[in-house]
């Protein structure tokens, strides 16, 4: 255990003190945004940037904004203390946790939407949610304002509408793709699979299964949409309660993939219980 706890802040003011300390003294800043309840996935890529910079901010902050309405905001599991040992075991320097008034004072109105990207796949099923993620991405960097920032291939959407949101906006700062960690049951981790009981837990192994599936038939010369619609089946036969989407898309720009001349990444969103599960693999 490194024996440094990390420093917890709260306030944009004293992050902004922290980081500029750091930067008078020429040190690079890497900043990994998350909503806590860290897991191994979280973890590993705090390490994978750590080996790029010479400080870490992590930011822990549940954001009500890019939760709908019916949406697991109150059950998000939220274990600040938890999070903050796990932290301080692989030497993070800053805990940035700020409570929802600090990030939405009175008054609050500004909304980022990332046109077209958006709206499609976990876009369409959840309205307004990449809006939310976007905003409050917006303002965690330029109140940080790091060098570096690293999100998980595991929201690949993610990943890319925040791509498309600091190159537009000319946010200076380098995003890096933090990979993707399983269990060794090939499960993508994630903050929600601490919902999913027993037998839940065996459902959603299919997930990944699916996924790697229709990775070895598409590969054989299968048509993307039959394959699609047969993963949806598969996934619903194993107990999937609803399928959001299943899809091959192009990686660089997700648009509709119509054949495998350029990389394709198949994403799909399920859900099993009252669990909303998400899994991307590159063909
Ligand atoms: P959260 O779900 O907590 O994830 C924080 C970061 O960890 C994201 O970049 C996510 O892609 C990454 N991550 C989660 N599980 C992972 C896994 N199994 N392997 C690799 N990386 C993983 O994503 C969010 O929070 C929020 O939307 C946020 C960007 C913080 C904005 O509120």
């Amino acid at each position: 255990m490194n024996p440094n706890r990390p420093e917890i802040v709260n306030t944009v003011k004293d992050l902004r003190e922290t980081v500029s300390s750091w930067r008078k003294q020429g040190l690079k800043i890497g900043m990994i945004p998350t909503m806590g309840s860290l897991h191994k996935g979280h973890l590993a890529i705090v390490e994978q940037l750590q080996a790029h910079v010479d400080k870490t901010v992590v930011s822990i902050f549940v954001n009500p904004i890019q939760f709908g309405h019916g949406e697991d905001f109150s059950r998000y599991p939220r274990t600040l203390q938890t999070d903050t040992y796990k932290l301080q075991s692989i030497g993070v320097d800053c805990v940035f946790a700020p409570d929802v008034a600090e990030m939405y004072g009175d008054g609050f109105t500004t909304n980022i939407n990332i046109k077209g990207l958006s709206d499609i796949l976990c876009g369409a099923s959840r309205q307004g949610h990449f809006d939310g993620v976007a905003t409050v991405v917006t303002k965690l960097l330029n109140q940080c304002l790091p060098d570096k920032v690293i999100f998980g291939e595991k929201d690949y959407q993610q990943l890319q509408v925040l791509k498309r949101l600091v190159k537009d906006l000319n946010i200076p700062v380098e995003i890096v793709n933090g990979t993707l960690v399983r269990d060794e049951s090939g499960l993508a981790l994630s903050s929600r699979n601490s919902f999913l009981s027993k037998k839940e837990r065996a459902i959603s192994i299919h997930l990944n299964q699916t996924l790697f599936a229709l990775k070895e038939t598409a590969l054989e010369g299968g048509d993307l949409r039959l394959l699609e619609a047969w993963g949806i089946t598969k996934l619903l036969k194993s107990g999937f309660r609803l399928v959001d989407y299943l899809e091959f898309r192009y990686d660089n720009n997700l648009d509709l993939a119509t054949n495998l001349d350029k990389p394709v990444r198949i994403l799909s969103a399920a859900h099993v219980g009252k669990t909303r599960l998400i899994d991307n693999i590159l063909i």
